[in-house]
């Protein structure tokens, strides 16, 4: 397994983080700023972008593991990759998730601690609902870990 750090073109990777955050217009906003990594098992298997939010404290803007390599250990391969890349560097990692069953156990088993929310984001900031396993996303939870 490889992890690259990707700098340019990273337009190409949009279908994968496209599977995270299903509004394009929500993606471009954060694409081209921090750090995005490509987790590689011969194919494409994971990305993440992690953007420095305040000094020492980086937040995963998404994650995602591409449909068929979903469940095998890629993505928390990657989140693992991603402690070891920052602990010199900061403090914190956190992230912000719908409430739902399909993410917050992966960041939960991960080690990341319920942390806030900010009431009813995805409504206020998407232009069309958004469903996961059937529940309409209201609320933006942030869960923190530690370095
Ligand atoms: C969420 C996502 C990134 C997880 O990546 P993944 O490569 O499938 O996850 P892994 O196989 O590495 O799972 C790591 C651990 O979390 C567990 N896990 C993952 N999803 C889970 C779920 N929905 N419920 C319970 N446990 C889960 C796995 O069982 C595994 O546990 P283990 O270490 O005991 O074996 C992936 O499912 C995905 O891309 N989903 C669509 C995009 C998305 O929702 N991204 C997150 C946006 S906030």
């Amino acid at each position: 397994m490889e992890v690259e750090l990707i700098c340019e073109n990273r337009e190409k990777f949009m279908d994968l983080l496209l599977l995270a955050d299903e509004q394009e217009d929500m993606v471009r906003k954060y694409i081209n700023k921090g750090e995005m990594f490509a987790l590689f098992d011969e194919n494409l298997v994971s990305v993440c972008i992690v953007i420095e939010e305040t000094k020492g404290n980086f937040e995963i803007k998404n994650i995602a593991t591409h449909k068929d390599y979903q469940g095998k250990g890629y993505g928390k391969y990657l989140i693992n990759y991603l402690f070891e890349f920052y602990k010199d560097k900061g403090k914190t990692m956190c992230v912000g998730t719908g409430e739902s069953p399909l993410t917050l156990p992966f960041y939960e088993k991960l080690g990341f601690k319920y942390s806030h929310r900010i009431k009813n984001f995805f409504i206020d900031n998407y232009n069309h609902p958004i469903y996961e396993n059937g529940i309409l996303l209201k609320d933006m939870v942030y869960l923190r870990k530690e370095f």
